[in-house]
């Protein structure tokens, strides 16, 4: 039988109603997109029959806008792993790492993190902003100086103002500021963390990490790298872009996350410093919160398994980056760079971001949308990605999309 529907609640109005104007203001701002036109940050996928591949509105759209850059969402053998986990565990933990939420599971994927990077020390995290949360509020206090990237991810900014520590800005990638900065920071004891991106989120570019090191190594700075975007699919091993500068013996933790090449959700740190086996008695966003779900750690393992032994994905991805990149370039958009994961596109104004964006997705294809506050207005941008699980086909398809736009500004410009 069915539940009689509940009447409406009545709210009483006893207060001056301001709370909530800003989510009013907010709400203002999405309307200002036209009647039955799509909204960026309400893109609705109903199925990803394969990573390349996603339903949108009933339609299969060529996914050109995911972190999934190895595919192993839906590998097999990372499925199989996940499923037998959902079978033999349930669904989740239903309790926090230090009281009920510690399975088999989660210590065996911090061992098997742990020896992949051949670091003594691995914690892994209910998601890769809690990583971040965990291990800086972990690391540093009220009496500690963080020196942060000026394009760090949110993660790390709300990291760093949990952790009370004094907040200190050096300009993006740039080594000689990061000098000055810490040269003008008065000298004793205070202990100095640095921290940066292998591969910034938003414009994909690669980070100038032995620079940074040899400048940390100059004023006994430690070192942290977020390798959220990078792990997977920089260095030999994957391990992200320290591995790939020869650095990784001078980073003092290295963060990251499962929800990029690895395919999942959650995040993991590994450190040498063995004191950071005490974390999960100190950091409140490891204790407070329920542990990564069993079929996330079974999954997660198995493709960190697969990621270790076929290096062919790796070579795949790659392909198929430098592909659409040259494609892009050849019809003349104006892309980052740096050859990396994530594939900037500058558009330039909101109004003519948003029109292309729309008119990709209305021809079939997705990507993402940056407006402010995530650059500034003059700057606005669209961010490509490509996957192992792509054919050249499919590359060739989502160009031919951009080669129609280009070619039809009309289209691209309807609204
Ligand atoms: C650099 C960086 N760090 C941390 C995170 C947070 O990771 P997660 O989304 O897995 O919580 C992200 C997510 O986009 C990121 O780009």
């Amino acid at each position: 039988m069915l539940a009689r529907p509940l009447a409406p609640i009545k709210l009483a109005r006893c207060y001056p109603e301001h709370l909530f104007d800003k989510l009013r203001a907010a709400a203002a701002r999405a309307g200002a997109v036209p009647a039955g036109a799509p909204i960026p940050s309400r893109t609705v996928l109903d199925g990803a029959p394969r990573p390349a591949e996603a339903v949108i509105d009933g339609r299969a759209v060529l996914m050109l806008g995911s972190n999934n850059y190895l595919g192993l969402s839906t590998h097999p053998e990372v499925v199989e792993a996940a499923a037998a986990a959902l079978r033999r565990y349930g669904t989740g933990t239903t309790g926090s790492r230090v009281a009920n939420g510690t399975l088999d599971l989660h210590t065996a994927l911090e061992h098997q993190f742990a020896s992949y990077f051949g670091m003594p020390q691995a914690h892994v995290f209910t998601t890769g902003y809690q990583a971040n949360l965990a291990v800086l509020t972990a690391l540093c206090g009220a009496d500690d100086v963080l020196l942060l990237d000026a394009d760090c991810h949110a993660s790390l900014v709300d990291a760093a103002r949990l952790s009370r520590a004094e907040l200190v800005w050096f300009r993006h990638s740039d080594p000689a500021n990061l000098r000055a900065k810490l040269s003008r920071l008065p000298g004793g004891p205070t202990n100095r963390l640095v921290v940066v991106e292998g591969v910034y989120s938003i414009r994909g570019d690669v980070a100038p990490l032995r620079d940074i090191v040899n400048v940390c190594r100059e004023f006994g700075a430690y070192v942290l790298v977020d390798e959220a975007h990078a792990f997977g699919v920089f260095g030999e091993r994957g391990l992200g872009v320290a591995e790939a500068q020869g650095v990784l013996d001078e980073i003092a933790v290295v963060v990251g996350t499962f929800s990029k090449a690895l395919g999942a959700v959650g995040g993991f740190c590994v450190s040498d410093h063995a004191e950071l086996a005490a974390l999960p008695a100190v950091a409140r966003p490891y204790m407070f919160t329920a542990s990564g779900t069993p079929a996330t750690m079974a999954g997660v393992s198995a493709a960190l398994a697969v990621l270790a032994r076929d290096r062919s994905l790796v070579e795949r991805f790659w392909a198929r980056v430098r592909q659409f990149r040259a494609g892009l370039a050849a019809i003349g958009y104006a892309i980052g760079e740096v050859e990396s994961p994530i594939i900037p596109i500058f558009c330039g104004s909101e109004n003519d971001t948003y029109a292309l964006w729309r008119g990709l997705l209305e021809s079939g294809v997705y990507v993402n949308i940056v407006l402010p506050p995530g650059c500034p207005a003059d700057r606005c941008l669209l961010r490509a990605s490509v996957s192992a699980s792509h054919t050249e086909a499919d590359i060739e398809r989502g160009l031919d999309v951009f080669r129609m736009l280009v070619a039809n500004p009309a289209r691209a410009a309807r609204s």
